[in-house]
């Protein structure tokens, strides 16, 4: 529907109607209007399933089967947008098919601490990653003609005080490391909604902060959809609205009021609560006209591509004397009851009625003689000695052993957090027992975020599945013998302790306040830059192929930041079996006044080669893969000097790099306060130098710095400020008003009107 038609229906609306439309009917549900022929829209949960909730004959909530696809914990170790977009789509037509407009997700919050309760929702601890996936899902659900609502935005990373804590940062932190991904998802994608979180951010709700919700989001970055709030985040209606909030859910018939009366006592503008509702119908119809009649699921079809997507999220962690893929036809214990019920999906909004959960142990038959211990019993948290003798008895009589190991399901859920990053005694004490009984022992991991894995170095072998959904058992037994490659490699770092985690110290916070004290130095960024061991780094993974990344070239050698520059190299299967590799590309800024992370990632490409063959890469970045935030000017910018361009197979594993040297077209303004060598780099600055520098010598010497005999020689050495002795350029480095001080002759409003001078015409 046209715009026109939108803002003439939104005219004919009585106020208590356009107040209306600002809440849910239901859970779900938004409100229709029969007198004007609006339409009702549903949503839904997400992200990783269509979480459709239907009541039972007693009234009580259920969810309506479907595919519960991988989490995107898992999705993000990928790495691979294509197929988040398969993902999208495949959703999207689950959502057709149930008649749902909206579904409740992608989640692109950042993962600060192994212990959020809902990082199995989230991507990673790196916006460039969750940023690209989260385009992608979005753009593959769209398609379908189904929106998303981008949640949680934003600074939500904890589950621990959720809904009343305020989080506290500074806005390089914030722009850089937590607006970063849903930036990138907002201009790439456009999803139709957005979800304001249930957090303040400084001492403001989410759904009342106008700063982000229209200052930024939609003025800044260009949002066209309508903001929508978590489920029970609004506090106060006409403030949200005011904000920016569009919609809030579920029902809030009750304080539909509240919007009235503030429009009648002139505290919101009847023109604001306009606004609001033609974005609000423009989702409704856009809803409505795209959905589709007679859609209909294949549930094994889709079974299959949440195993597809699975096998390429799977990351091999070790693999010691090539132990996988195993041998088939061999004789092969699998131990642990996730063996037979596999942990797949988290607890909370997300946690879908599953299609179908084969477990690995049935799936192997196929491929070997298979011999099963439980290990565990399932939650069970202190050690089993007699299962754990059980499974030792059963590993020796076999070639080799898989433990199917991680987090039970109560461990990690919406709504609170992880007291710790240990798995239960029961898992560890067995993974011990079995690998000092068998040499050949690989260990599965499922769960939704870092763990502490003490016994790692007796493991010949480690996968990690993640929350794999509903085919996990499949995937992983397809990868154990073989059939697939593991494709996935780390989205996240994996700490030794959590001790080392950045935000050990702050995070949950006090008295309801979350500190971000580790600034933008989150996950690798920290570990890489400060030089902490982890047990495994963001982006690594290991494969069954063996690859070369060769031949690194640069299209330029020396650029502005107007300029984009091109990358590439060559990668190459050197291996004897087809597989997947990841080339990372790390820009490693110069590390000069203010802190920078010694490298961030600025670009992946996933690229599958049979042995023997290679292909070139290429990556293109920009400005703003070279650019902090920077807060005196409250903009991105960049600084000059050398850059290093990195390709790595992980952020620690660094295979080759270029230097590039970086002239930015225009520097920071000039004030009282810049250094006097930044004053010296412009011809006015120069020329005041050349005329007075002879007088700065004699008052040093007055104050006793220059001694008497040596003045003559002294002016002839700095008359050049190129030319001055490194001894001597402590002066360069004070700030330009002292100039005042050292020059009896030049007066602040002569040196300021240089400034200026500067300023507007020299800094380019
Ligand atoms: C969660 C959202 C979810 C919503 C609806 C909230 O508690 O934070 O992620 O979409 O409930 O279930």
């Amino acid at each position: 529907m046209k715009r026109t038609e939108i803002e003439s229906i939104v005219s004919q609306m009585t106020l208590e109607e356009k107040a209306g439309l600002c809440s849910g009917r239901d859970g779900w549900t938004t409100k229709p209007l029969e007198r004007l022929n609006i339409p009702s829209i549903r949503t839904s949960d997400g992200p990783h399933g269509l979480r459709l909730e239907e009541k039972d004959e007693d009234g009580f909530a259920t969810a309506k089967m479907a595919t519960c696809f991988p989490a995107a914990c898992a999705t993000a170790a990928s790495f691979n947008p294509a197929l988040l977009r398969e993902l999208g789509s495949a959703l999207g037509t689950q959502c057709q098919a149930n008649h749902v407009h909206v579904l409740l997700g992608p989640g692109v919050n950042i993962k600060r601490s192994p212990l959020c309760g809902r990082n199995f929702e989230y991507f990673s601890e790196d916006p460039l990653l969750a940023g690209r996936l989260g385009s992608a899902f979005v753009q593959g659900l769209q398609e379908q003609g189904v929106g998303a609502s981008l949640k949680h935005f934003f600074a939500n990373n904890q589950e621990y005080r959720r809904m009343n804590s305020t989080s506290e940062m500074d806005e390089r932190t914030m722009r850089e490391v937590y607006l970063s991904a849903f930036e990138r998802v907002v201009k790439e994608a456009q999803p139709w909604t957005i979800m304001a979180s249930y957090n303040k951010i400084d001492g403001t709700f989410s759904t009342e902060n106008k700063r982000y919700l229209t200052d930024v989001l939609r003025r800044e970055w260009g949002f066209e959809g309508s903001v929508v709030s978590d489920w029970g985040a609004t506090r106060d209606r006409a403030a949200a609205v005011a904000a920016g909030t569009d919609l809030t859910m579920p029902s809030a018939t009750k304080t539909d009021a509240e919007i009235v009366q503030a429009v009648r006592e002139g505290r919101l503008q009847e023109a604001e609560l306009d606004a609001v509702c033609v974005r609000l119908l423009e989702l409704v119809f856009r809803g409505v006209e795209a959905q589709k009649d007679n859609v209909t699921v294949d549930y094994e079809a889709a079974h299959e591509l949440a195993k597809r997507i699975e096998a390429d999220s799977i990351v091999l962690l070790k693999n010691e004397s090539s132990l996988l893929p195993l041998k088939k036809n061999a004789k092969i214990a699998f131990i642990g009851t996730f063996a037979k019920a596999p942990r797949y999906q988290g607890g909370g909004s997300s946690h879908v009625n599953s299609y179908r959960v084969p477990g690995a142990l049935e799936y192997a038959e196929q491929y070997a003689n298979i011999a099963f211990a439980e290990g565990y019993a399932e939650n069970q948290l202190e050690p089993d000695m007699q299962r754990i003798a059980e499974a030792v008895e059963t590993a020796k009589n076999a070639s080799a052993a898989v433990i199917f190991a991680g987090l039970p399901e109560k461990m990690e859920s919406e709504g609170y957090d992880r007291a710790h990053m240990k798995m239960p005694e029961s898992h560890n004490a067995l993974i011990r027992a079995v690998c000092e009984a068998q040499p050949n022992t690989v260990v599965v991991l499922h769960n939704g975020a870092p763990v502490e894995t003490p016994w790692a170095d007796g493991a010949a072998a480690i996968l990690e599945t993640y929350l794999g959904g509903e085919a996990v058992g499949e995937a992983v037994a397809d990868v154990l013998f073989g059939e697939t490659e593991p494709g996935g490699r780390l989205p996240e770092s994996f700490p030794l302790r959590l001790e080392d985690n950045p935000s050990y110290l702050s995070y949950g916070g006090e008295d309801g306040t979350v500190y971000y004290a580790e600034r933008m130095f989150v996950g690798y960024r920290y570990y890489e830059s400060k030089g902490v061991p982890v047990r495994w780094p963001f982006g690594y993974g290991l494969s069954y192929a063996d690859f070369s990344i060769t031949d690194l070239r640069l299209d330029k050698e020396e650029i502005t930041d107007d300029n984009e520059l091109a990358v590439q190299c060559r990668v190459e299967n050197t291996g004897s079996r087809r597989g997947k590799a990841v080339v990372q590309l790390y820009v490693a800024p110069p590390q000069r006044e203010g802190l920078r992370p010694v490298r961030e990632l600025r670009g992946f490409e996933k690229v599958e080669l049979a042995p023997g063959e290679s292909r070139d890469v290429t990556f293109t970045l920009t400005q703003r893969d070279f650019a902090y935030w920077r807060i005196s000017e409250h903009k991105w910018a960049v600084q000059d000097g050398a850059y290093e361009i990195q390709i790595g197979t992980s952020c620690h594993d660094i295979v080759l790099r270029r230097t590039l040297s970086m002239r930015p077209s225009q520097n920071p303004p000039l004030t009282m306060e810049s250094l006097i060598k930044e004053f010296l780099q412009y011809p006015t600055g120069l020329q005041c130098w050349k005329k007075h520098s002879d007088a700065v010598v004699e008052t040093l010497a007055k104050m006793g710095l220059v001694p008497r005999p040596m003045l003559e020689e002294v002016k002839k050495l700095i008359a050049d400020p190129a030319a001055i002795p490194e001894g001597m350029g402590m002066i360069l480095k004070q700030p330009v008003k002292l100039l005042c001080t050292f020059i009896g002759d030049l007066s602040q409003t002569q040196l300021q009107a240089m400034l200026d001078t500067i300023n507007q015409n020299e800094r380019n």
